[in-house]
């Protein structure tokens, strides 16, 4: 699986976007280190709280399925240009590692790679919560 064809997966999974509200649609495809594909589609609702992004949905899949070994997720939104992980997705991604990689796209031909540490600097993670004995 390289990256073009991981963005692929991710266009397939957008179409499957449940989004009456924004129109916006965004697919997310995640890759594990075994090898295996997760993908997902955001999902919004009347409420609009409850709505779930592509990426945590592709994340939620692969984590529920017992696959936390994550190694890239692609993305795409919607736009000419390059849409980026949100705030919310890019501390939810970090949890499972801060190398995991990220490839936001438009197409196969035009994206960016980054890590999620590229992104989300300084972060807040779980190895911050295994010292605390103030
Ligand atoms: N959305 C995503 O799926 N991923 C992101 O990283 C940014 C935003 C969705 C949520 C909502 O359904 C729509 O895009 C507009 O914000």
């Amino acid at each position: 699986m390289n990256d073009k064809e991981l963005i692929r997966l991710a266009i397939e999974a957008r179409e499957r976007a449940y989004v009456p509200y924004s129109k916006f649609k965004v697919g997310a495809a995640v890759l594990t280190e075994e090898g295996l594909v997760f993908t997902g589609c955001n999902i919004e609702s009347s409420s609009y709280t409850p709505t779930i992004c592509a990426e945590r949905t592709a994340l939620s899949k692969a984590i529920s399925e017992g696959h936390r070994n994550i190694d890239t997720i692609a993305v795409v939104g919607s736009l000419e240009k390059i849409s980026f992980p949100c705030g919310v997705c890019r501390q939810f991604i970090r949890e499972f590692g801060e190398d995991i990689r990220i490839i936001s796209a438009t197409s196969e031909d035009d994206y960016k790679v980054y890590t999620i540490k590229d992104l989300l600097p300084e972060s807040f993670g779980p190895e911050d919560l295994r010292h605390g004995n103030i």
